[in-house]
């Protein structure tokens, strides 16, 4: 029956109970031994494990050191080669077979060869060392290269992992823009603060308060000026108004009317006013019943302006008119004449043309 392969961990376990038992005996002031017998690999390195276990954690490049020196011997002892022949493997120095050795260094003790209880209690404390010596998230090819270093006596650098911070002046689009809209969110509120304020409130309402009254005052100190048409104009030369003719010319502009017929026997022009004696609506001249009708209660008047239907009390008053010194006729509404007064006699309210 054939012993099976020794793993690393047998291995590192043989070369700490070793290692032990020569301090030990350097310790006892004895010559240390040259190099310990295959034999004993297994069995003698239980008692050893003890002391191996307090040890401190080792970095892999002294595991690997400790692997290639102690395949070594066991290759040129040749006592069993099948348990030497993957230490000399492992110091044939390749990655593949280093990355190998640390990666199975690793693994529980569980998958180890069966070995005395001693042995298998000890042997969980190699892995543990070698794997907190790794540096945490380092590739392959790294952690190669750091062990090649430490076997060459240079430092392992740190790997330095560089915090990803965005270049001045191109900070993220979305950072940006939450940023500004933070800015104008609190600007607008500082504003809206500042105009709804209760200081803000009672002097704005006490300056419109003010400006109210002060515009009122104002509009108290103007006078009410109502704007009327002049109660003096010109109409026109008389031989703009034929005779036995009624002109409504002026009815709108003026509110007259202008007649030229006879009136007791005389030819005259005079200008009738075109308020109804009833309830002040504005007849209508009829020219072909030759008479004024009112539309309000049906009053009618003559061309002379004498009242004969209706509920009109008395006829049409008529207004000054005379002839000025250019030869035309100039209305004064600022004076009335009635008939039922006798005023109608009065040369101002008439132009006689006969
Ligand atoms: Fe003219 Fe009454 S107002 S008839």
């Amino acid at each position: 029956m054939s012993d099976p392969k020794p793993s690393p961990n047998d291995i590192m376990a043989k070369i700490r109970a070793q290692k032990a038992a020569v301090a030990t005996a350097a310790g006892a002031g004895s010559e240390p031994t040259a190099e310990p017998k295959p034999e004993a690999s297994a069995a003698p390195a239980a008692p050893a494990a003890a002391p191996a276990a307090a040890t401190p954690p080792r970095s892999p490049a002294d595991i690997m050191a400790s692997i290639r020196s102690a395949a070594k011997p066991a290759a040129e002892s040749s006592a069993k080669p099948a348990a030497a022949k993957p230490a000399a493997a492992a110091a044939a120095g390749s990655p593949a077979s280093i990355l190998a050795s640390i990666r199975s260094a690793g693994k529980p003790a569980a998958a180890a060869t069966p070995a005395p209880a001693a042995a298998s209690s000890a042997a969980p404390a190699a892995p543990v060392a070698a794997a907190a010596a790794v540096p945490v998230g380092l590739s392959p090819a790294e952690m190669i290269k750091a062990a090649r270093n430490a076997e060459a006596g240079a430092p392992v650098a740190p790997k330095v992992v560089l915090p990803t911070k965005p270049l001045p002046g191109k900070a993220a689009p979305a950072a940006a823009k939450a940023a500004e809209e933070v800015s104008r969110r609190s600007v607008v509120g500082s504003v809206v603060a500042t105009l709804f304020s209760p200081l803000v409130v009672a002097w704005g309402s006490f300056t419109a308060a003010a400006a109210a009254s002060g515009l009122a005052l104002a509009r108290f100190m103007m006078p009410n000026v109502l704007v009327e048409p002049p109660t003096k104009f010109k109409i026109g030369p008389p031989t703009d108004y034929a005779p036995g003719t009624v002109s409504t010319k002026w009815q709108a502009q003026f509110n007259i009317w202008v007649v030229n017929s006879d009136v007791d026997g005389v030819r005259s022009i005079y200008a009738l006013s075109t308020v109804c004696t009833h309830l002040g609506c504005t007849p209508n001249w009829l020219e072909g019943e030759q008479k004024f009708k009112c539309p309000c209660h049906g009053s009618g008047f003559y061309k002379s302006g004498i009242n004969f239907e209706g509920p009109a009390p008395r006829p049409l008053e008529r207004v000054g008119l005379r002839l000025a010194e250019d030869g035309m006729l100039e209305v004064d509404k600022s004076v009335k004449f009635q008939r039922e007064l006798g005023q109608w006699t009065n040369a101002s309210s008439f132009v006689s043309t006969g």
